[in-house]
């Protein structure tokens, strides 16, 4: 049961959303990777189909592996991978019925999933794009920037940094602290009364 009191936290809020922005550039700044094991031991709390948590990292930490995913990026996106101090590939794990097992999955889930690529496929994405989602928060609950970019040659990435295991890339993430160009102007977002409907 949640003990969280939000109106007692307005500054985290604000950090995880109202203020939160997409950046672009960065300054000459690391960003530890001990930073991101953090976020990730909070965001591996988010709930995810079957509790499959399919969600897998590459942490690319080197100003080498950056030049190499930079090429499979959309022009508009390899600038911002080669000056980030830190690039995340995510990826959804296509294997995921084996981690499952430590996880105490079903026998019979097991099974299921074991039989069904198709399956396999929609979950792993489904959970994985959750994920990718709680993991931007916690990153910049701990004080980060970041950008996430789909534009990308997803399957070029897959080719490049995972031929050896079955992870299908659904997004890269930047990850720093922005410089004074990081930011666009802040993009509008739609009300409320717009995009519901009570019944
Ligand atoms: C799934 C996803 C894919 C995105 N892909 C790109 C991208 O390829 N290039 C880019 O510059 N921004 C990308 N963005 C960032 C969005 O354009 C940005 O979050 C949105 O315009 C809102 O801007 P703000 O975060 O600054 O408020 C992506 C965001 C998400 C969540």
């Amino acid at each position: 049961m949640s003990s969280y009191d939000a109106a007692a936290d307005e500054s985290l809020l604000a950090a995880l959303f109202t203020d939160a922005h997409t950046a672009r550039s960065f300054r000459d700044e690391p960003a530890p990777i001990e930073q991101v094991r953090r976020a990730y031991d909070n965001a591996r709390w988010a709930p995810t189909a079957l509790n499959s948590q399919p969600m897998r990292l590459d942490l690319l930490a080197s100003p080498e592996s950056r030049q190499r995913l930079a090429p499979l990026m959309a022009g508009i996106n390899q600038e911002p991978v080669i000056g980030a101090p830190l690039a995340l590939i995510v990826s959804a794990d296509l294997a995921l019925d084996k981690s499952m097992r430590e996880l105490g999955a079903s026998e019979q889930m097991l099974q299921r999933l074991a039989g069904s690529m198709e399956m396999r496929q929609g979950l792993a994405r489904d959970s994985a794009l959750i994920q990718l989602g709680y993991l931007v928060l916690a990153l910049r609950a701990e004080g980060l920037d970041v950008g996430v970019m789909t534009g990308a040659d997803l399957p070029g990435i897959d080719a490049e940094f995972h031929a050896d295991r079955p992870w299908q890339a659904i997004a890269v993430i930047t990850v720093g602290h922005g410089d004074d160009d990081a930011f666009h102007p802040r993009a509008g977002r739609h009300e409320f009364d717009a995009v519901t409907q009570i019944l």
